[in-house]
């Protein structure tokens, strides 16, 4: 028999996907799927279900699966991330050999991936923390890629993963290798904390405009700014969704305002607070969703303080400044949080490369990103760039307008907030931390810096007579 060029094991949602993508661009590819309960037919189904495609072999049982991959195999595993990853890297050692791949592609946490990439190093197995990007449709017809590992196993691989990612404006494939061990799924969390935020920023802005707008009315509004600077897939998909009826009724209307999350913008805002970096828009969005999942009981104190909904409406144009002053935000965000973490880790990101394969196929792709390419080769920080820093401080006097707003009408607004905030906090020459600083010194003798000599020396006082 023949071997096959790549194997998929996880025939979920995501690696149905990426297969029959793999298998169209001419790759012939293995798959395997554990049997388990009600998991019989998944291998079956899926040959059958795809049965035009000659180049996909199915297996059920993985001693059989690795054995048709050719040498060094690559197996790109597609499973829930977590303890199930452990697992199946366990069952694949007996079955592997030096200088094979194994490529993670789910939402594994870069520490896990730290961890299992030293621990295959040690039996000469390479291990590729892969980010994917893209949901369903793109891992179907191209998603963004961010393989990590080492250099030797990204030039095994490149040519599959190349020929399967979106193409950027150029042409060139959304895939590029990373850096060292955690630093694809590193990138990929962060991703996730930068669309968190603009997902927000969008109910925020959603939120602001309906107080006086139908459904519909507000699709049209993002129509318009998606033929723009603020254009992008989020807001895209958004007027989409407002525009979805469900018989006589908008979908979206008898959706209940509770949002889920399966843990990787908690991941990014945890690894920010670790790693010391001001991530306020994507820890606030983190925090907004805890915040509607308390549905029950903010119905229950809605109803006690009973306040009336307004029907003033917002400035559109003020708006729409204040919506891409706060995505100019959470970009300077998310990516100061990668060279952070680039610094600290030595994987030596490359930002604008990373900006570059963003901009298609993954969720947070945009008119901004694909700006961003030349504007963090230049400068690696937004505040540096001149046309940003000007548009930032031209555009302060419309989101303190759309704040006021959301104030005087009961809207919350924290994502726009902790935009604005961090904007001021950073634009500031003194702020209050030297009350802080006296606080830690009173009550616990952490000692504090004085501007009358060098930063180099800390001093206690004796604030009080025990
Ligand atoms: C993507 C998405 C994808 C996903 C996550 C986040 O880039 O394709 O980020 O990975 O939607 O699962 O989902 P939660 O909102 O459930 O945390």
């Amino acid at each position: 028999m023949n071997k096959s060029e790549f194997g998929v094991i996880g025939l979920g949602v995501m690696g149905k996907s990426i297969s029959l993508n793999i298998a169209e661009k001419g790759f012939s590819i293995s798959v395997y799927n554990r049997i388990s309960d009600g998991e019989e037919s998944i291998v079956s189904d899926f040959l059958s279900d795809n049965n035009f495609f000659k180049n996909i072999t199915g297996f059920a049982n993985l001693e059989s699966f690795v054995a048709s991959v050719e040498r060094p195999r690559k197996i790109l595993i597609m499973i829930k991330s977590g303890l199930a990853v452990d697992s199946i890297i366990e069952q694949l050692i007996p079955n592997l050999s030096e200088g094979d791949i194994i490529i993670d592609g789910g939402n594994s946490h870069f520490n896990d991936t730290q961890k299992r990439t030293n621990y295959l190093k040690n039996k000469n197995i390479h291990f590729v923390g892969c980010g994917i990007s893209g949901g369903e449709e793109g891992a179907r017809k191209g998603p963004s890629i961010m393989p990590g590992g080492t250099v030797e196993a990204y030039k095994e691989i490149a040519p599959i993963l190349e020929k399967i990612a979106a193409k950027d404006s150029q042409g060139k494939p959304c895939c590029s290798h990373i850096g060292n061990d955690g630093a694809g799924h590193f990138i990929k969390m962060v991703h996730n904390g930068i669309e968190y935020a603009e997902m927000q920023l969008i109910a925020e802005v959603y939120s602001l405009l309906h107080t006086s707008l139908s459904n519909k009315e507000i699709a049209k509004i993002f129509e318009n700014w998606n033929l723009g600077n603020e254009s992008s897939y989020l807001l895209e998909i958004t007027a989409k969704i407002l525009r979805k009826q469900e018989g006589k009724n908008d979908l979206i209307d008898i959706i209940l305002d509770k949002a889920g999350n399966k843990g990787t913008g908690s991941w990014s805002s945890k690894t920010a607070l670790e790693l010391g970096f001001p991530n306020t828009m994507m820890t606030s969005s983190v925090f907004d969703r805890y915040i509607s999942s308390f549905k029950e009981r903010r119905v229950e104190l809605a109803q006690k303080i009973n306040r009336k909904n307004t029907n003033e409406s917002v400035n559109i144009e003020q708006l729409k400044k204040g919506y891409q002053f706060a995505r100019i935000i959470n970009h300077q965000q998310g990516f100061g949080l990668i060279k952070e973490a680039s610094n600290f880790y030595n994987w030596d990101l490359n930002l604008s490369e990373i900006a570059r394969i963003w901009t298609n196929g993954c969720i947070i792709r945009s008119k901004f990103m694909e700006d961003s390419i030349s504007i963090l080769k230049e400068n690696e920080d937004y505040f540096e760039d001149q046309n940003n820093f000007n548009y930032l401080n031209s555009s302060e006097a419309s989101i303190i307008k759309v704040l006021q707003f959301g104030l005087q009408n009961r809207i919350s607004l924290n994502t726009l907030s902790a935009s604005y905030n961090y904007w001021v906090g950073m634009t500031t020459k003194k702020l209050p931390a030297n009350i802080i600083q006296a606080q830690r010194d009173f009550f616990g003798a952490h000692t504090y810096q004085r501007i009358d000599t060098d930063n180099s020396s800390f001093f206690h006082t004796k604030w009080q007579e025990l």
